[in-house]
This record gives structure tokens, C-alpha cells and sequence, in this order.
């Protein structure tokens, strides 16, 4: 049985509390087939293992969760809308399956388990604190364990800006952050500040991929435009 273990409800999170928004809006993206292909990527680059003990930080309604489990990988979940743990635990019922979903926002993970792998993906962290989350990751991994956070790409949110100008969203280049009236402004890391945050936090950068068919990550003007930020670190043991 699928349980929760936190009180820590997120009141501001509308988006992320109801049908109606993220479920609803990305009705169409979210195909089986998108999730086994984004699970195969994660089982490569990973190197996951049958024997890891993976967690999958932030899963939303858990479809990550529920396929690498109807693989027979050992995975749980977090995420801090009650909600989307609702949902998961409903996939998780329809599909037979069960695993531990716990209330946890990733800035300040208390999951007590050494996890030897964790992924955070398609990533849209409300109050992001990149020191606090790899402070705290830091303590949920194993020696050497090995992690995944991918983010929208830079580049990515600046060109559709630029094809979009009627967006309510605006990007302000000082900061780097993404900024909308009423909503907090989500920053955007250059690999730069990425590889200095690694080092800082005490793990390696393995590698940075542009998308989940495994293409180099690149920020030069040439070429095409990576979707994905896809970081791949190892806690130094
Ligand atoms: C875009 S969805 C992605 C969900 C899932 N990873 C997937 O690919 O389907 C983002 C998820 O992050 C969760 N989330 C946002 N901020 C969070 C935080 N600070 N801590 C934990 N979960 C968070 C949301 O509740 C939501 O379920």
C-alpha cells in the first residue's frame, strides 16, 4: 500500500492540486509510449540496476514510478502536492503495484533510506533552493550514489519566448529566472553555475544531455536548440 508520511501540504501549488491544471494541460504529452522512452533513457544513463534503491524525486502521478516498477526496479516517490500522490496511488492500484509515496518537498528532503540512485524529471520545482536540495541529496544518496535533474533548457525557454511575445511569462537576463506576474520567478542554471554548484556540493558532474534520446547538451548559438538540461552527478565517496 502506497502511504504518506508528511503533514507538509503546499497550499500555494494550484497547478499541481487538481485535474484541472498540469494533468489536464499535458493530457496529450504524457502518452505511455513517452514515459517507457523516457524510462529507457533513465535506466541507461542511470545504470539502473534491479537491486538499486531508486527514488524518484517529485513524481507526479507517479508514471515514472509505476513503469520502472512493472519492470521490477525498487523505486519510491516524493512529491509535495497530496494530489499528484493521489493520482500516483491510484496508478499504482489500477496497475497492481505498490511502493512508499511520501509528502516531501525536494529542498529539504528527510527521506531516512540511503538511495543508490535519484532522478528528479521534467522538472518544475516551485521555491527551487538548489544549495538546500543538494545539501539534502546529499544526505539521501549512498557513497558514490548517482543522480538526475532535468530541466527546461535555457535556450529552449528564450527562443520560444521570442516566437511567443504575447506570453504572459517573461525572462529577465540579469537574474536568468523566468518571470509571470503572481508567481515566483524560476531560475535557469547555465552548465557553468551547474558544474560550480557540483563542485561546491561535493559530487562530480558525470554529464549534461540536450534531450532524452541522449544528445550532448550544448548552450553555442550554432546548431539546433537542446529541449533538455539533463544532469547526470555522482556523490564523491
Ligand atoms: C511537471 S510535474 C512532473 C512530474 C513527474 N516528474 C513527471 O515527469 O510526470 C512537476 C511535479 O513537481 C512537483 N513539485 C513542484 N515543486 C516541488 C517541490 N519543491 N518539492 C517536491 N515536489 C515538487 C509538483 O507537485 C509536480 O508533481
Amino acid at each position: 500500500m502506497s502511504e504518506f508520511k508528511s503533514d507538509h501540504v503546499d497550499e500555494r501549488d494550484n497547478y499541481y492540486r487538481s485535474e484541472a491544471g498540469y494533468l489536464q494541460e499535458h493530457k496529450d504529452y504524457l502518452t505511455p509510449e513517452r514515459t517507457a522512452k523516457e524510462v529507457d533513457f533513465l535506466v541507461e544513463v542511470l545504470k539502473l540496476r534491479r537491486n538499486d534503491r531508486i527514488l524518484d524525486m517529485a513524481c507526479g502521478d507517479g508514471r515514472h514510478v509505476v513503469e520502472l516498477l512493472s519492470r521490477g526496479y525498487n523505486i519510491s516517490g516524493i512529491d509535495r502536492s497530496k494530489f499528484m500522490l493521489g493520482q500516483a496511488a491510484n496508478n499504482l492500484k489500477v496497475a497492481n503495484l505498490s511502493t512508499q509515496l511520501r509528502l516531501e518537498d525536494i529542498n529539504h528532503l528527510t527521506v531516512q533510506e540511503p538511495f543508490d540512485k535519484a532522478y528528479l524529471i521534467f522538472a518544475d520545482i516551485i521555491d527551487f533552493d538548489i544549495d538546500s536540495f543538494l545539501e539534502s541529496l546529499h544526505r539521501t544518496l549512498s557513497a558514490s550514489g548517482k543522480f538526475l535533474i532535468d530541466f527546461d533548457s535555457i535556450k529552449r525557454v528564450i527562443e520560444y519566448l521570442k516566437i511567443n511575445p504575447e506570453s504572459s511569462y517573461s525572462f529577465d537576463a540579469q537574474s536568468s529566472t523566468l518571470v509571470k506576474q503572481g508567481e515566483s520567478p524560476v531560475k535557469y542554471f547555465s552548465s557553468a553555475e551547474i558544474a560550480k554548484y557540483l563542485h561546491k556540493h561535493d559530487y562530480d558532474l558525470v554529464h549534461i544531455y540536450g534531450d532524452y534520446q541522449g544528445s550532448d547538451y550544448s548552450e553555442n548559438d550554432e546548431g539546433e536548440i537542446c529541449p533538455r538540461m539533463i544532469i547526470i552527478g555522482e556523490k564523491r565517496s
